[in-house]
């Protein structure tokens, strides 16, 4: 049986191992571990991001935080009353969530970025187990194509049958819906890809939905 998250010197992905000893020279005094997901287990919602950024999540501990996609995501969360605090960029900022859970499909953090297929693939059993040990989860939001898929594969649906669209909602079964966004990522706000607003309407919904259920 899998643990919800690799060992801290995991050695699943060679290529992620050999970054995490590089980042470790080079950042000694920063995490540089998988990183674990924030929140409580009860809550009855999970964020699926796609895998720590080097400065931001890698170096804080926790998922999104000092990301420039946590910019975003926190404030979102604050807005839609899935957090109360003040969101300081660091794990010791005291913020809470309120019956949310952010993870990410990668645990550790990638060269560039960019998660490899097999990477991915390696990480698949945490993410499984991350939603298996959510006795009260509703709603799964994934954040980009990446983390649509790996929820897909983890709780055993068939990736052909849920194509994934900014916005759409998908039942995956009379307990969970899927919601998915593109990735708040700097890339896709900066292009305009993704707005605040399309953002904003993704929670709106997912608030409309949760508040339909108990
Ligand atoms: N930080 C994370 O923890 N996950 C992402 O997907 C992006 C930034």
């Amino acid at each position: 049986m899998f643990e919800l998250l690799p060992d801290k010197d995991c050695g699943l992905c060679p290529r992620l191992k050999d970054f995490r000893a590089q980042n470790r020279a080079t950042y000694p005094d920063k995490y540089n571990a998988p990183v674990p997901s924030f929140g409580r287990k009860d809550a009855r919602f999970l964020i699926v991001g796609l895998a720590p950024g080097l400065k931001g999540a890698n170096f804080s501990g926790r998922p999104f935080t000092g990301d420039y996609a946590g910019d975003l995501l926190y404030a979102t969360l604050l807005k839609f009353g899935f957090a109360r605090g003040v969101y300081q960029a660091r794990s010791d900022d005291g913020l809470e969530l309120i019956d949310a859970r952010i993870t990410n499909a990668v645990k550790c953090v990638p060269p560039q970025n960019k998660p490899e297929g097999a990477e991915i693939t390696k990480c698949l059993p945490f993410l499984t187990q991350e939603i298996a040990s959510m006795p009260r989860l509703r709603v799964i939001l994934s954040l980009g194509l990446v983390s649509h898929n790996a929820v897909l594969r983890s709780t055993r649906h068939k990736i052909s049958a849920f194509k994934f669209v900014h916005g759409a909602s998908h039942s995956l079964s009379d307990r969970l819906t899927l919601f998915d966004s593109y990735h708040c990522s700097r890339y896709n706000t900066n292009t305009g890809r993704l707005t605040t607003e399309m953002f904003e309407n993704v929670f709106e919904s997912i608030r409309v939905q949760l508040r339909s259920i108990t």
